[in-house]
């Protein structure tokens, strides 16, 4: 079954390189990265995974943990993990969890058959702290992820669910922001600095 936005974010037990994990427990109150890659060995996820490991500071500013997934054995991930390390110039730090089983690809609709097999594809789900998927990804298995767009997106996700407000294309903190459609510009004037209405629907504000 497809996962939307909003949705509560599908709880597992499963065997991770960190050991076994009830994900739910794990991630607790932060935010969540769960991504699934294709394979393990391959080139592409071995750029994204030690990607991930070099990020572990700024997804830990933004009260955020990384885990990701394939349908390879737990064996694998292990014998794989130098490698990443070597590619990425970081140890692992995140877990990788073995979804030999599929438990976890079907749970979150990972596996797309028209890609040309039975492994996943390159999701991505930032779950909140609530648990609600708040952003999903799909990326084809020839094209990595810009790892920091995830971060921007956290930045943006956490900027909009703390004020009135949304973020405007290409935004980065700090940028200015939109006024949410929802609220009036007199209102906006009481609660935001720098107000300026460019249409009755576009008005900017500096970001709280
Ligand atoms: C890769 O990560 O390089 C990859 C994985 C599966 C298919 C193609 C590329």
């Amino acid at each position: 079954m497809s996962i939307r936005l909003g949705d509560e974010a599908p709880n597992f037990t499963a065997i991770t390189t960190d050991g076994e994990i009830d994900f739910h427990a794990w991630k607790a109150d932060s935010w969540a990265i769960l991504f699934s890659h294709p394979a393990d060995f391959t080139p592409v996820c071995t750029t994204e995974l030690g990607r991930t490991a070099a990020l572990k500071d700024e997804f830990a500013k933004r009260n955020t943990k990384a885990i990701a997934v394939s349908v390879d054995p737990i064996v694998d991930h292990h014998a794989w993990a130098p490698d990443i390390a070597e590619v990425g110039g970081i140890p692992v730090n995140f877990p990788i969890v073995a979804d030999p089983d599929r438990v976890v690809s079907e749970a979150y609709d990972m596996i797309h058959p028209g890609e040309g097999d039975t492994s996943t594809v390159r999701s991505v789900f930032v779950i909140d702290p609530n648990n609600k998927v708040r952003l999903t990804l799909t990326y084809p298995k020839s094209v990595g992820r810009n790892f920091d767009e995830l971060v921007r997106v956290v930045d943006a996700l956490q900027a909009t669910d703390a004020a009135p407000i949304a973020t405007p294309a290409d935004w980065r903190p700090g940028d200015r922001v939109i006024v949410s459609p929802a609220m009036s510009t007199a209102d906006a004037r009481q609660r935001l600095q720098n107000v300026e209405e460019i249409k009755p629907y576009l008005r900017w504000a500096d970001q709280p």
